[in-house]
């Protein structure tokens, strides 16, 4: 564990985070349980997930999941119901449930797998959860504050309402009387009021109506463009595929496919098998 960075005014912009990753040998053919390889083939990752498994009790659920993430790549991790996408997602933030009890995660050459979730969350790990968690009694600016009562900081309020001016309009109405996809947008903007190397969304376009969506996902297309690194979780696939560059598919808690999202969308046969779409 490090120390936490000095507070940043700044958002979190890879064009000021140097790059130090010096590991360039591929992903491929590793050893389970020896240090990973940071690097996906030519370029370095930035986040590497290796052979992770997690257990709820005894229920054993995330079974050797392995991929990594490049600097400002987009990933979409789809799947059924059930698949494991949400616990992946919890494994990576080191949420207590469902427990880790093998593999690695690195994260910018910090060991998330040696973390607690708080520490996860000092390290860059930005988890917007499927049940949005927004603090009732609060009003939409005292949520967004509220994240940022600990360094290290991310976004400014300001800066989050330039993204969402819906939130800006509404910085005093109490947050959990928003519509739902304020509500997302909330989760989300409070997110990046910390200081976020790896973003998490899980199905960010839930019970959303489509004009919603349509709104959230231009706001993440422009959050991507910023080169925020990001692991999307979404029922809505053709829309994370849209968004995502690459895409991995989780069936039963093991990856079945990571490739181009275009060759997911290309392939229908894949589609219906996996995703039933
Ligand atoms: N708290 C829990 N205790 C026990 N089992 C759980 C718990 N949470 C999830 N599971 C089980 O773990 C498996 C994977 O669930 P997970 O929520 O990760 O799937 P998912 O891919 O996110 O599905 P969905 O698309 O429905 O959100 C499922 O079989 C689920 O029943
Ligand atoms: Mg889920």
């Amino acid at each position: 564990m490090t120390e936490p960075r000095p507070p940043q005014a700044a958002a979190p912009d890879r064009e000021t985070r140097p790059h130090t990753l010096l590991d360039d040998d591929g992903f491929e053919g590793k050893v389970p349980g020896k240090k990973p390889a940071l690097t996906t083939g030519g370029q370095p990752a930035f986040f590497s997930c290796w052979d992770i498994h997690a257990y709820y009790g005894e229920s054993y659920i995330v079974q050797g999941v392995s991929f990594d993430v490049r600097e400002g790549e987009i990933v979409a991790l789809l799947g059924r119901n059930g698949a494991g996408k949400t616990s992946t997602l919890r494994a990576i933030a080191r949420l207590d449930n469902p427990e880790l009890r093998q593999g690695e995660l690195w994260l910018d050459h910090q060991p998330l797998h040696e973390m607690k979730a708080y520490q996860a969350s000092r390290t860059g790990v930005g988890l917007v959860p499927e049940d949005r968690r927004i603090i009732s009694g609060l009003t939409v600016q005292e949520n967004i504050e509220l994240a940022q009562i600990a360094p290290p900081h991310g976004w400014t309020v300001e800066r989050i309402y330039n993204l969402f001016p819906r939130l800006g309009e509404r910085r005093q109405q109490e947050g959990t009387t928003l519509s739902g996809g304020e509500q997302q947008m909330l989760s989300i903007g409070r997110t990046l009021a910390r200081d976020v190397k790896l973003l998490l969304l899980d199905e960010p376009y839930e019970g959303l109506a489509p004009v919603i969506v349509q709104e959230i996902e231009r706001t993440l297309a422009q959050i991507k463009d910023l080169g925020m690194t990001t692991i999307i979780v979404e029922q809505n696939a053709i829309a994370a595929l849209h968004l995502a560059d690459r895409a991995i598919i989780l069936d039963m808690g093991r990856i079945v496919f990571d490739g181009k999202s275009q060759d997911v969308l290309d392939d229908a046969d894949l589609r219906q098998q996996y995703l039933a779409i």
